[in-house]
Parts: structure tokens; C-alpha cells; sequence
């Protein structure tokens, strides 16, 4: 981009604020809920935004509560405010689980204490039961100020002047279970744990030929356990939305007993800790285990991945993240008119986007509603594309068809990576090898690049299912090839 075109999109973008003007406004922002990497970014940019265009911005600190009890937890916002906290996991502001803010009445002195300092714009970083707690506020607003005046807490010049509440919604969790949003901040940072800790259980499972259980957060949605699953390899993975079918516990044994005849040292089975059967019946890590060890008499341990998941420096993806969904949140906030719904920013596609909150909230319940309805192909479905295809993708990479399945092909297909290696290129060399090999084709590795090549450097027997396994593992940075 030359300086012209800098210039050019510079001037775009002030002359698109221009007209956004917060002179005279109050933004009030907080986090809520589960704490996730990535709400520091999202503060910033909120603190930063409504600072840059002219607007107070205030930290609510430990989130609802903080907003009820007012005082000190309510305390105005400066750019340095804000300073050296992108790469801090967790919130600077705290977070809490309010209950005060489940009742009127708490509701009643969370407005007071806005109104006192002509707060009437709400910044809610938190999961779905927050964004919900932020619309019910919102809805009730003109109420409660009518009631607060009614005591004489306020008089009516301030309800007049503070007479509504916008509030904007960004979803921080690292769930990722919330309908509307392609990622939700702290998502990706949570990933980045469990794939740490997944390879580390690797090296020792290899070295003692163990089977490891490892359960993984989601609460009752199964993202982080399906990614970290197709991420890593497992052998099998247990998910609220797509329960096992019946039998399921013969056919786990007998993928984890084949692996084990293929030489294969160790099993990996990640459980996303709402995982259920059928029958909605809870699936957890220590059934898992007993099984294994009852029915194959392996070497079993379960590793709980707990808190550890939300700790942590946030990636980068959530720093970048939450830094433009804050933005997007304070121009938001200072777009809306009285009759603006409250709305969540979301991620759809690489823009941020913003969505209706209500309806948000409630495809989110929708896919409760079908799991409990065991509509579980409606749960999938509505968990959105890049669901439904990361469980696709695993499937047809981590179950290998019996031989009699495989369609026959005369294709003879070559894997072949060519220059500089770059991270994932082994999973992309798995990937291929094995939809290859389910599609019948007979598969090739070609080693070292074109030189290679001209060498006929070729893998003679072809490349086998196991092709990903007998390789260095998956996360062998740069290629094997
Ligand atoms: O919603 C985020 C989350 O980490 C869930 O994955 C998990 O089930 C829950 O919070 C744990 O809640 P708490 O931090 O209150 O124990």
C-alpha cells in the first residue's frame, strides 16, 4: 500500500468518525462469566476507540457485581489504563459470577451507579448467559430509572438525559458454543494449551505404551475437544453433539487393539467434559478408562486439562481478535439509536460483523434443545459449517475403513512437499495419504522435493493408513518428506 493509498484509507477512516463523535458519552465496559484469553485485547480497544473518538470510557471491575456494588469498582479509564496488557491472559478488570445481578433489585443499583456517572452505553464481554443478563439491563432501563427516581435517587433531568442504554456484546470464552460467531474470543489461545499438553502426554504415553483419557472444557459444547482432536490425531474422541452409537464401546476397543497390532505405541482418547451417550446419558473420562483397562487390560491414566485451559498468554489470532471486535463494539455503541437492539460483534468469515444479541442468545439454546431432544444431527447442524466439517474431517481421517469398504481405483497418486517446510505440512501430508488411500487410490510419497524426484526418491510399497504414524508424529515441525 503506497502512501497515497495509506493516506487515502487514513483520511476514510477519520472522515468515517468524523460523524461518530462520543463527546459527551460514557461507555461502561466489563467482563463476565468464565475469565478467556484475549478479554484484555478486547478492554483495550474498547478503552482506546472511545477514547480516541472523545468518549469516556469506564472499567466496571468484577464484572456484574462490580457494577452493583458501584464505589471504587467503577473507576474512568485513560489510554495508559490500558498499557502492556495484550499478551496478559486472563481480565485486568476480574470477572465474577454475579447473582446480585439475577434480581431486580440488584439490577436497580447496578443502574444507579451508571446513571451517577452518566454511563448509558455497556461493553459485556462475557459468554451467552452474560450477553443474556446484558439485554434483560437494557430492556428494563427506562424502568428502573423511573424507579429510582420515584425514590429520589436521581431526579428528573437524569432520567431524561440518561434516558436509554445501548449495549454491545463481544462473547469471550473459550467454548466457542456461542451460534452467530465464528470463533469467540480466548477459543483459539485454549487450543494452544491443549495441543501443548496433548503432545506433551504423547512423548511419555510412547514411551510407556499407555492410552491417555484426557478431558477438555467446553461445557456442553464439544469445539475444543472435536479440534483438538482432529488437530492432534486421537484415536477417538467423545462430543455432546455427536454422542456414540450404540456398541460404541466394542468398536473404541477394537480401533485402540488394532492400533496397538499395528505397532502403534500409544492411544489418545479426548472427552469433551459434557460428553454424553444416546441417551443423554453423561460419558465421562474415568468410564472411558475402566473400560479400556477392563476390556484390552491396557496401561491406562486420565489427565484432566481443567483451568489450565483458560491461563496462559492469548494467541495471537485472539489478541487481533479482540482488538477489532472492540472497535467495532464502541462504534457500535455510538451508531445506535434508541431503537437499536442490542447487538454481539461477531467474527464471520474475517470481519467483524454485528448480529441481533436475542436471536443470537437463542439459536445458542437451540442447540441445547436438540441435544436434550437427542435432535443430535440438528445439534451438529446448528453448531454451523466449520463444526459440522472439522467432524467430518476427523471422521474420515481417524477411522480407517475395512479393506472390503474401500472403493477400487487404478489411480496411483504422489505426495510431494516442496520448498521452504512450513509447520502443518505433515498434517496436510497425512490428510491426503489417507483420504487417498479411503478412496481406493494407491498412494506414493515422494521424498526431498523435485531432487527427490529426479533421484526417485519414491516410497516403494506406497504409503500406508499408518503413513501419518510411522512418520515422525504430526507435530514434527516442517516435513518429513
Ligand atoms: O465457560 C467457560 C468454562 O471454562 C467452561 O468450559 C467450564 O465448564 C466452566 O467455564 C468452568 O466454570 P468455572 O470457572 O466457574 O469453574
Amino acid at each position: 500500500m503506497d502512501d497515497d493509498d495509506v493516506s487515502a484509507r487514513k483520511g476514510s477512516f477519520r472522515k468515517f468518525l468524523e460523524h461518530l463523535s462520543g463527546a459527551g458519552k460514557a461507555i461502561g465496559v466489563l467482563t463476565s462469566g468464565g475469565d478467556a484469553q484475549g478479554m484484555n485485547a478486547a478492554v483495550r480497544a474498547v478503552v482506546r476507540m472511545g477514547i480516541y473518538v472523545g468518549a469516556k470510557v469506564y472499567f466496571i471491575y468484577e464484572g456484574y457485581q462490580g457494577m452493583v456494588d458501584g464505589g471504587s469498582n467503577i473507576v474512568e479509564a485513560n489510554w495508559e489504563s490500558v498499557s502492556s496488557i495484550l499478551q496478559v491472559g486472563g481480565t485486568i478488570i476480574g470477572s465474577a459470577r454475579c447473582k446480585a445481578f439475577r434480581t431486580r433489585e440488584g439490577r436497580l443499583k447496578a443502574a444507579g451507579n451508571l446513571v451517577q456517572r452518566g454511563i448509558t452505553n455497556l461493553c459485556v464481554i462475557g459468554g451467552d448467559g452474560s450477553l443474556t443478563g446484558a439485554n434483560i439491563f437494557r430492556k428494563e432501563w427506562s424502568g428502573l430509572l423511573k424507579e429510582l427516581a420515584e425514590n429520589g435517587d436521581i431526579d428528573r433531568e437524569e432520567v431524561q438525559e440518561h434516558a436509554y442504554l445501548n449495549v454491545v456484546g463481544m462473547v469471550g470464552s473459550i467454548d466457542n458454543d456461542f451460534c452467530g460467531t465464528d470463533m469467540t474470543i480466548g477459543t483459539d489461545s485454549a487450543l494452544h494449551r491443549i495441543i501443548e499438553v496433548v503432545d506433551a502426554i504423547m512423548t511419555t504415553a510412547q514411551s510407556h505404551q499407555r492410552t491417555f483419557v484426557l478431558e477438555v472444557m467446553g461445557r456442553h459444547c464439544g469445539y475444543l475437544a472435536l479440534v483438538s482432536a482432529l488437530a492432534c490425531g486421537a484415536d477417538w474422541v467423545f462430543l455432546p453433539e455427536s454422542p456414540p452409537e450404540e456398541g460404541w464401546q466394542e468398536k473404541m476397543c477394537v480401533k485402540l487393539s488394532e492400533n496397538r497390532a499395528r505397532k502403534k505405541r500409544l492411544n489418545i482418547i479426548i472427552v469433551a467434559e459434557g460428553a454424553i451417550d444416546t441417551q443423554n446419558k453423561p460419558i465421562t473420562s474415568e468410564q472411558i478408562k475402566e473400560l479400556v483397562v477392563t476390556q484390552l487390560g491396557y496401561d491406562t491414566r486420565v489427565t484432566i486439562l481443567g483451568h489450565v485451559q483458560r491461563g496462559g498468554t492469548p494467541s495471537a489470532f485472539d489478541r487481533i481478535l479482540a482488538s477489532r471486535m472492540g472497535v467495532e463494539a464502541v462504534v457500535a455503541l455510538l451508531q445506535a439509536t434508541p431503537e437499536t437492539p442490542a447487538c454481539v460483534v461477531s467474527l464471520s468469515g474475517n470481519q467483524a460483523v454485528r448480529l441481533p444479541l436475542v436471536e443470537c442468545v437463542q439459536m445458542t439454546q437451540d442447540v441445547q434443545k436438540a441435544m436434550d431432544e437427542r435432535r443430535f444431527k440438528d445439534a451438529v447442524r446448528l453448531r454451523g459449517r466449520s463444526f459440522e466439517s472439522n467432524l467430518n474431517t476427523y471422521k474420515r481421517l481417524a477411522i480407517k475403513m475395512p479393506d472390503d469398504q474401500i472403493p477400487k481405483s487404478n489411480c496411483n497418486v504422489a505426495v510431494i512437499n516442496v520448498g521452504a517446510p512450513a509447520a502443518g505440512m505433515n498434517a496436510a501430508v497425512r490428510s491426503a495419504v489417507r483420504v487417498g488411500i479411503s478412496e481406493g487410490h494407491k498412494m506414493f510419497a515422494i521424498y526431498d522435493g523435485f531432487e527427490g524426484f529426479a533421484k526417485g526418491q519414491v516410497s516403494p510399497r506406497g504409503a500406508s493408513w499408518g503413513t501419518g504414524a510411522s512418520l515422525p508424529r504430526l507435530e514434527t515441525w516442517g516435513r518429513v518428506m
